[in-house]
């Protein structure tokens, strides 16, 4: 679903670079983020910071996709070098099965009402032994955004509880899990 604009300001800001940097990065480092040499897709990718990020990084092939126009013509002007695509995640059907090494995703699921099928299609388009890299923030922590700063995220289910019993549902194993303030952080691999 589209942002509202004070999260769409919000997502634009230099507090939101400097946490994908210097915070969010580093832990995805520290779970086994390796992207050299490798075919990766960006999920939600905003305005493309997380490309700058992750291209910096040497992988094969990157494409970021976001469901929101606005967001990668702005992805676009910036950064006209990487591949950005207007696409919602749970359709992913222009990618082949099992054609891409890592998907990654900075807080992205908990705007998308159908969130299981865009972990079906994660799931379908990684190859085996790929890999998960996903932060998102608890389901109360998206309620006190809303009330303090009227994000009106959308009414969904989505909560961690209800992602890692999807997950195990769907037989993808979280290698890691780390708990931070706002935001929770996994490696999921998908089975060889
Ligand atoms: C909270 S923002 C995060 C943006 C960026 N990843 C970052 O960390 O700054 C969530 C992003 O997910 C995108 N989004 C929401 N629903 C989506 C969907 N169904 N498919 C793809 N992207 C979606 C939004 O347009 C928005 O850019």
């Amino acid at each position: 679903m589209k942002l509202s604009t004070p999260e769409f300001r919000a997502m634009q800001s230099l507090p939101r670079r400097l946490g994908q940097r210097f915070f969010e990065l580093p832990i995805f480092h520290q779970m086994g983020l390796d992207v050299r040499g490798k075919d990766i897709l960006e999920i939600g990718c905003g305005s493309g910071y997380g490309a700058f990020l992750l291209n910096q990084l040497d992988p094969k092939s990157y494409v970021g996709l976001d469901v929101m126009e606005k967001q990668v013509e702005l992805a676009r002007r910036k950064y006209p070098q990487f591949e950005f695509l207007v696409q919602d995640a749970t359709d992913l059907s222009q990618y082949e099965s099992e054609s891409k090494d890592v998907v990654i995703i900075f807080g992205v699921l908990h705007h998308i009402p159908d969130w299981r099928k865009a972990i079906d299609e994660i799931k379908r388009v990684l190859k085996p032994g790929g890999s998960l890299f996903l932060e998102e923030p608890r389901g109360v922590d998206i309620k006190v955004f809303d009330a303090l700063f009227r994000w009106g995220h959308p009414d969904t289910d989505f909560g961690l509880k209800f992602l890692d019993a999807y997950l195990a549902e769907c037989s993808l194993s979280i290698i890691y899990k780390q708990w931070t303030p706002l935001l929770t952080m996994y490696h999921i691999k998908k089975s060889d």
